[in-house]
Protein backbone atom coordinates (compact mmCIF):
# COMPACT_ATOMS: atom_id res chain seq x y z
CA UNK A 1 0.00 0.00 0.00
CA UNK A 2 0.75 3.43 -0.81
CA UNK A 3 1.91 6.20 2.18
CA UNK A 4 -1.14 7.70 0.74
CA UNK A 5 -3.35 4.72 0.71
CA UNK A 6 -6.61 5.90 3.24
CA UNK A 7 -7.23 3.71 6.65
CA UNK A 8 -10.32 1.51 6.47
CA UNK A 9 -12.05 0.22 9.31
CA UNK A 10 -12.86 -3.44 8.63
CA UNK A 11 -12.71 -4.60 11.93
CA UNK A 12 -12.48 -3.87 15.23
CA UNK A 13 -9.06 -6.16 14.59
CA UNK A 14 -7.69 -3.32 12.79
CA UNK A 15 -7.36 -1.18 15.82
CA UNK A 16 -5.21 -1.11 18.74
CA UNK A 17 -6.75 -1.64 21.86
CA UNK A 18 -5.83 2.91 22.87
CA UNK A 19 -7.84 3.16 19.71
CA UNK A 20 -10.50 0.98 20.20
CA UNK A 21 -10.66 2.53 23.61
CA UNK A 22 -10.21 6.37 22.18
CA UNK A 23 -13.32 6.05 19.53
CA UNK A 24 -15.43 4.80 22.47
CA UNK A 25 -14.26 8.22 25.14
CA UNK A 26 -14.70 10.59 21.98
CA UNK A 27 -18.64 8.60 21.07
CA UNK A 28 -18.91 9.10 24.86
CA UNK A 29 -18.09 12.57 25.06
CA UNK A 30 -19.57 13.63 21.51
CA UNK A 31 -22.74 12.19 22.70
CA UNK A 32 -22.88 14.31 26.26
CA UNK A 33 -21.86 17.56 24.31
CA UNK A 34 -24.75 17.15 21.93
CA UNK A 35 -27.25 16.12 23.98
CA UNK A 36 -26.63 19.06 26.16
CA UNK A 37 -26.96 20.81 23.25
CA UNK A 38 -23.23 21.69 22.11
CA UNK A 39 -21.72 20.34 18.86
CA UNK A 40 -17.93 20.09 19.87
CA UNK A 41 -15.75 22.86 17.43
CA UNK A 42 -14.00 20.33 16.38
CA UNK A 43 -17.12 17.79 14.71
CA UNK A 44 -18.81 21.27 13.44
CA UNK A 45 -19.10 21.22 9.79
CA UNK A 46 -16.19 18.34 10.11
CA UNK A 47 -17.69 17.05 6.66
CA UNK A 48 -19.23 20.05 5.36
CA UNK A 49 -18.90 19.75 1.05
CA UNK A 50 -18.50 15.77 1.76
CA UNK A 51 -20.30 13.10 0.67
CA UNK A 52 -20.78 10.25 2.29
CA UNK A 53 -21.94 7.19 -0.32
CA UNK A 54 -23.40 4.28 2.01
CA UNK A 55 -23.74 1.54 -0.43
CA UNK A 56 -26.03 -1.32 0.97
CA UNK A 57 -26.30 -4.73 -0.39
CA UNK A 58 -28.77 -5.80 2.79
CA UNK A 59 -31.54 -4.45 4.32
CA UNK A 60 -30.67 -1.97 7.82
CA UNK A 61 -32.51 0.07 9.86
CA UNK A 62 -30.24 1.13 13.10
CA UNK A 63 -27.28 0.85 10.89
CA UNK A 64 -28.28 3.17 7.71
CA UNK A 65 -29.77 5.54 10.00
CA UNK A 66 -27.06 6.17 12.49
CA UNK A 67 -24.47 6.82 9.30
CA UNK A 68 -26.67 8.99 7.60
CA UNK A 69 -27.61 10.85 10.66
CA UNK A 70 -23.82 11.39 11.91
CA UNK A 71 -22.83 12.42 8.43
CA UNK A 72 -25.63 15.67 8.25
CA UNK A 73 -24.74 16.32 12.36
CA UNK A 74 -20.86 17.21 10.91
CA UNK A 75 -22.55 18.55 7.72
CA UNK A 76 -21.99 16.42 5.30
CA UNK A 77 -24.21 14.43 2.85
CA UNK A 78 -25.04 11.07 2.81
CA UNK A 79 -25.58 9.31 -0.28
CA UNK A 80 -27.75 6.30 -0.03
CA UNK A 81 -27.19 3.79 -2.82
CA UNK A 82 -28.84 0.70 -2.29
CA UNK A 83 -28.84 -2.83 -3.85
CA UNK A 84 -31.08 -1.73 -6.82
CA UNK A 85 -29.37 1.92 -7.43
CA UNK A 86 -26.20 1.07 -8.36
CA UNK A 87 -24.55 -1.08 -11.15
CA UNK A 88 -22.63 -3.20 -8.87
CA UNK A 89 -23.30 -7.24 -8.54
CA UNK A 90 -25.39 -7.00 -11.79
CA UNK A 91 -23.52 -5.19 -14.36
CA UNK A 92 -19.92 -3.99 -12.83
CA UNK A 93 -17.45 -5.64 -10.65
CA UNK A 94 -16.56 -4.34 -7.31
CA UNK A 95 -13.38 -3.32 -8.45
CA UNK A 96 -14.22 -0.71 -11.08
CA UNK A 97 -17.47 0.77 -8.69
CA UNK A 98 -14.50 1.07 -6.30
CA UNK A 99 -12.40 2.98 -8.32
CA UNK A 100 -15.03 5.21 -9.88
CA UNK A 101 -16.78 5.76 -6.16
CA UNK A 102 -14.42 6.52 -4.28
CA UNK A 103 -12.93 9.34 -7.17
CA UNK A 104 -15.75 11.57 -6.48
CA UNK A 105 -16.82 11.03 -2.28
CA UNK A 106 -14.96 11.18 0.80
CA UNK A 107 -15.60 8.16 2.47
CA UNK A 108 -17.90 4.78 1.67
CA UNK A 109 -20.02 3.40 3.97
CA UNK A 110 -20.39 -0.45 2.85
CA UNK A 111 -23.07 -3.27 4.09
CA UNK A 112 -22.04 -6.52 1.85
CA UNK A 113 -22.37 -10.27 2.20
CA UNK A 114 -18.91 -11.68 1.81
CA UNK A 115 -15.88 -9.88 3.70
CA UNK A 116 -13.71 -10.50 0.39
CA UNK A 117 -16.11 -7.81 -1.08
CA UNK A 118 -15.78 -5.15 1.88
CA UNK A 119 -12.01 -5.81 1.75
CA UNK A 120 -11.73 -5.65 -2.07
CA UNK A 121 -13.60 -2.53 -2.12
CA UNK A 122 -11.14 -1.38 0.61
CA UNK A 123 -8.01 -2.51 -1.50
CA UNK A 124 -9.25 -0.44 -4.57
CA UNK A 125 -10.70 2.40 -2.58
CA UNK A 126 -9.11 5.71 -2.62
CA UNK A 127 -11.10 7.04 0.37
CA UNK A 128 -11.98 5.14 4.01
CA UNK A 129 -14.49 2.39 3.49
CA UNK A 130 -16.28 1.77 6.59
CA UNK A 131 -17.74 -1.92 7.08
CA UNK A 132 -21.40 -1.32 7.43
CA UNK A 133 -21.92 -5.50 8.18
CA UNK A 134 -20.35 -8.49 6.49
CA UNK A 135 -20.81 -12.04 7.50
CA UNK A 136 -17.60 -11.72 9.36
CA UNK A 137 -17.18 -8.31 11.22
CA UNK A 138 -20.14 -5.73 12.73
CA UNK A 139 -17.27 -2.74 13.53
CA UNK A 140 -19.88 -0.15 14.32
CA UNK A 141 -21.82 -1.98 16.55
CA UNK A 142 -19.16 -3.12 18.91
CA UNK A 143 -17.95 0.41 19.39
CA UNK A 144 -21.44 1.02 19.98
CA UNK A 145 -21.58 -1.99 22.33
CA UNK A 146 -18.44 -1.26 24.56
CA UNK A 147 -20.03 2.36 24.97
CA UNK A 148 -23.02 1.01 26.20
CA UNK A 149 -21.01 -1.26 28.66
CA UNK A 150 -18.96 1.97 29.54
CA UNK A 151 -21.75 3.75 30.22
CA UNK A 152 -23.59 0.84 32.12
CA UNK A 153 -20.51 -0.68 34.22
CA UNK A 154 -18.61 1.57 36.87
CA UNK A 155 -14.57 1.81 34.83
CA UNK A 156 -11.57 1.73 37.06
CA UNK A 157 -9.88 4.04 35.42
CA UNK A 158 -6.46 3.05 34.00
CA UNK A 159 -4.41 3.81 30.86
CA UNK A 160 -5.49 5.15 27.16
CA UNK A 161 -4.99 1.38 26.13
CA UNK A 162 -8.17 -0.19 27.83
CA UNK A 163 -11.61 1.56 29.10
CA UNK A 164 -11.19 0.11 32.88
CA UNK A 165 -13.42 -2.72 32.44
CA UNK A 166 -11.56 -5.39 33.41
CA UNK A 167 -12.89 -8.28 34.98
CA UNK A 168 -16.02 -8.07 33.41
CA UNK A 169 -17.64 -11.58 31.84
CA UNK A 170 -20.00 -11.18 28.61
CA UNK A 171 -22.09 -14.16 27.91
CA UNK A 172 -23.15 -14.95 24.48
CA UNK A 173 -25.90 -17.43 24.00
CA UNK A 174 -26.84 -18.30 20.44
CA UNK A 175 -25.31 -18.17 17.13
CA UNK A 176 -21.61 -17.54 16.16
CA UNK A 177 -22.08 -14.97 13.79
CA UNK A 178 -20.54 -11.41 12.63
CA UNK A 179 -21.65 -9.53 15.62
CA UNK A 180 -20.00 -11.93 17.94
CA UNK A 181 -16.66 -12.41 16.35
CA UNK A 182 -15.93 -8.52 16.12
CA UNK A 183 -17.72 -8.07 19.91
CA UNK A 184 -15.15 -10.68 21.07
CA UNK A 185 -12.19 -8.90 19.35
CA UNK A 186 -13.48 -6.00 21.28
CA UNK A 187 -13.32 -7.62 24.42
CA UNK A 188 -9.97 -9.38 24.38
CA UNK A 189 -8.63 -5.76 23.60
CA UNK A 190 -10.34 -4.66 26.43
CA UNK A 191 -9.74 -7.13 28.74
CA UNK A 192 -13.34 -8.34 29.33
CA UNK A 193 -13.77 -12.21 29.31
CA UNK A 194 -16.30 -13.77 27.21
CA UNK A 195 -17.78 -16.83 27.41
CA UNK A 196 -19.82 -18.77 24.48
CA UNK A 197 -22.32 -20.81 24.17
CA UNK A 198 -23.58 -22.35 20.99
CA UNK A 199 -25.22 -25.58 20.02
CA UNK A 200 -23.15 -28.26 18.46
CA UNK A 201 -21.93 -27.75 15.42
CA UNK A 202 -22.33 -23.79 15.27
CA UNK A 203 -18.97 -22.87 17.15
CA UNK A 204 -16.82 -20.15 16.38
CA UNK A 205 -15.18 -21.06 13.47
CA UNK A 206 -11.19 -22.28 13.92
CA UNK A 207 -9.60 -19.24 11.42
CA UNK A 208 -12.06 -17.10 13.36
CA UNK A 209 -10.74 -18.02 16.60
CA UNK A 210 -6.96 -17.39 15.62
CA UNK A 211 -8.08 -13.82 14.70
CA UNK A 212 -9.90 -13.35 18.26
CA UNK A 213 -7.15 -14.93 19.81
CA UNK A 214 -4.22 -13.08 17.60
CA UNK A 215 -6.60 -9.44 18.73
CA UNK A 216 -5.17 -10.50 22.07
CA UNK A 217 -1.35 -10.61 21.64
CA UNK A 218 1.00 -7.85 23.52
CA UNK A 219 -2.30 -6.63 25.43
CA UNK A 220 -1.67 -7.14 29.04
CA UNK A 221 -4.44 -8.57 30.93
CA UNK A 222 -5.80 -9.48 27.28
CA UNK A 223 -9.85 -11.11 28.08
CA UNK A 224 -9.86 -14.57 27.71
CA UNK A 225 -12.51 -16.51 25.67
CA UNK A 226 -14.14 -19.79 26.31
CA UNK A 227 -16.81 -22.01 24.81
CA UNK A 228 -19.00 -24.28 25.55
CA UNK A 229 -22.40 -25.96 24.21
CA UNK A 230 -24.19 -25.41 27.26
CA UNK A 231 -26.07 -22.38 27.83
CA UNK A 232 -25.84 -22.11 31.88
CA UNK A 233 -22.03 -22.83 31.82
CA UNK A 234 -21.88 -19.62 29.87
CA UNK A 235 -24.12 -17.70 31.80
CA UNK A 236 -22.06 -18.28 35.29
CA UNK A 237 -20.72 -14.93 36.99
CA UNK A 238 -21.85 -13.40 34.30
CA UNK A 239 -22.38 -9.20 34.06
CA UNK A 240 -23.67 -9.12 30.63
CA UNK A 241 -25.60 -11.72 28.75
CA UNK A 242 -25.86 -11.05 25.19
CA UNK A 243 -27.34 -12.54 22.00
CA UNK A 244 -28.47 -12.19 18.30
CA UNK A 245 -30.58 -13.55 16.05
CA UNK A 246 -30.68 -17.40 15.42
CA UNK A 247 -30.84 -17.22 11.61
CA UNK A 248 -28.35 -13.80 10.27
CA UNK A 249 -29.52 -11.94 6.61
CA UNK A 250 -28.42 -14.83 4.15
CA UNK A 251 -28.97 -17.93 5.90
CA UNK A 252 -33.33 -17.48 5.50
CA UNK A 253 -32.67 -21.26 3.51
CA UNK A 254 -31.42 -22.36 6.79
CA UNK A 255 -33.65 -21.08 8.83
CA UNK A 256 -36.09 -24.60 10.14
CA UNK A 257 -33.25 -26.58 10.77
CA UNK A 258 -31.80 -23.50 12.62
CA UNK A 259 -34.63 -23.23 15.13
CA UNK A 260 -34.16 -26.82 15.97
CA UNK A 261 -30.34 -26.48 16.29
CA UNK A 262 -31.09 -23.58 19.18
CA UNK A 263 -33.47 -24.91 20.90
CA UNK A 264 -32.90 -24.51 24.48
CA UNK A 265 -30.63 -21.21 24.01
CA UNK A 266 -33.38 -18.63 24.78
CA UNK A 267 -31.86 -16.25 26.69
CA UNK A 268 -34.46 -16.16 29.81
CA UNK A 269 -34.64 -14.93 33.44
CA UNK A 270 -34.66 -18.65 34.28
CA UNK A 271 -31.61 -19.28 32.58
CA UNK A 272 -29.50 -16.63 33.97
CA UNK A 273 -30.74 -18.19 37.41
CA UNK A 274 -30.30 -21.46 36.72
CA UNK A 275 -26.82 -20.73 35.27
CA UNK A 276 -26.11 -18.42 38.22
CA UNK A 277 -25.45 -15.08 36.19
CA UNK A 278 -24.34 -12.02 39.00
CA UNK A 279 -26.91 -10.30 40.58
CA UNK A 280 -27.50 -6.83 38.45
CA UNK A 281 -26.75 -8.45 34.77
CA UNK A 282 -27.75 -6.82 32.12
CA UNK A 283 -28.73 -7.91 28.95
CA UNK A 284 -27.81 -6.49 25.12
CA UNK A 285 -28.81 -7.54 21.36
CA UNK A 286 -27.58 -5.58 18.31
CA UNK A 287 -31.43 -6.06 17.14
CA UNK A 288 -33.20 -6.53 14.76
CA UNK A 289 -34.68 -9.37 17.39
CA UNK A 290 -36.62 -11.98 17.14
CA UNK A 291 -38.65 -13.38 19.93
CA UNK A 292 -36.90 -16.93 19.54
CA UNK A 293 -33.71 -15.70 21.11
CA UNK A 294 -34.74 -13.82 23.89
CA UNK A 295 -37.63 -13.82 25.73
CA UNK A 296 -40.19 -10.88 26.56
CA UNK A 297 -39.68 -10.49 30.13
CA UNK A 298 -35.80 -10.27 29.60
CA UNK A 299 -35.94 -8.20 26.33
CA UNK A 300 -38.11 -5.38 27.82
CA UNK A 301 -36.87 -5.29 31.47
CA UNK A 302 -35.18 -2.90 33.32
CA UNK A 303 -31.96 -5.00 32.82
CA UNK A 304 -32.52 -4.70 29.16
CA UNK A 305 -29.90 -2.03 27.24
CA UNK A 306 -31.34 -2.86 23.79
CA UNK A 307 -32.64 0.59 23.28
CA UNK A 308 -29.98 3.06 24.58
CA UNK A 309 -27.31 0.52 22.81
CA UNK A 310 -29.52 1.35 19.59
CA UNK A 311 -29.34 4.91 20.05
CA UNK A 312 -25.30 4.55 20.77
CA UNK A 313 -24.86 3.22 17.23
CA UNK A 314 -25.35 7.11 16.23
CA UNK A 315 -22.67 8.25 18.70
CA UNK A 316 -20.61 5.38 17.56
CA UNK A 317 -20.93 6.35 13.44
CA UNK A 318 -20.00 9.89 14.59
CA UNK A 319 -16.80 8.60 16.61
CA UNK A 320 -15.98 6.23 13.34
CA UNK A 321 -16.57 9.21 10.72
CA UNK A 322 -14.50 11.37 12.78
CA UNK A 323 -11.26 8.88 13.39
CA UNK A 324 -11.11 8.06 9.62
CA UNK A 325 -12.56 10.40 7.39
CA UNK A 326 -11.98 13.78 9.78
CA UNK A 327 -8.84 12.58 11.24
CA UNK A 328 -7.57 10.72 8.56
CA UNK A 329 -7.08 7.44 10.17
CA UNK A 330 -5.10 9.22 13.01
CA UNK A 331 -7.43 8.18 16.14
CA UNK A 332 -4.75 9.28 18.81
CA UNK A 333 -3.27 11.82 18.17
N1 LIG B 1 -27.80 -3.73 14.52
C1 LIG B 1 -27.85 -3.44 13.20
O1 LIG B 1 -26.84 -3.36 12.49
O2 LIG B 1 -29.10 -3.20 12.74
P1 LIG B 1 -29.52 -2.93 11.21
O3 LIG B 1 -29.36 -4.24 10.48
O4 LIG B 1 -30.94 -2.49 11.30
O5 LIG B 1 -28.62 -1.89 10.65
N1 LIG C 1 -26.14 -11.23 12.63
C1 LIG C 1 -27.11 -10.35 12.04
C2 LIG C 1 -26.90 -8.96 12.51
C3 LIG C 1 -27.85 -7.94 11.99
C4 LIG C 1 -27.55 -6.56 12.47
C5 LIG C 1 -27.04 -10.45 10.52
O1 LIG C 1 -25.93 -10.51 9.97
O2 LIG C 1 -28.09 -10.49 9.89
Amino acid sequence: TSPFAPRHLLSIADLTPTEFATLVRNAASHKHAIKSGSIPESLLGSLSGKTVAMMFNKRSTRTRVSTEAATVQMGGHPMFLGKDDIQLGVNESVYDTSVVISSMVSCIVARVAKHSDVADLAQHSTVPVINALCDSFHPLQIIADFLTIYESFPTKGGPLSGLGLEGLKIAWVGDANNVLFDLAIGATKMGVDMAVATPKGYEIPADMLDIIQGAGQGVPNAGKLTQTNIPEEAVKDADILVTDTWVSMGQEEEAKKRMRAFEGFQITADLAKRGGAKEGWKFMHCLPRHPEEVSDEVFYSPRSLVFPEAENRLWAAIAALEGFVVKKGKIVE
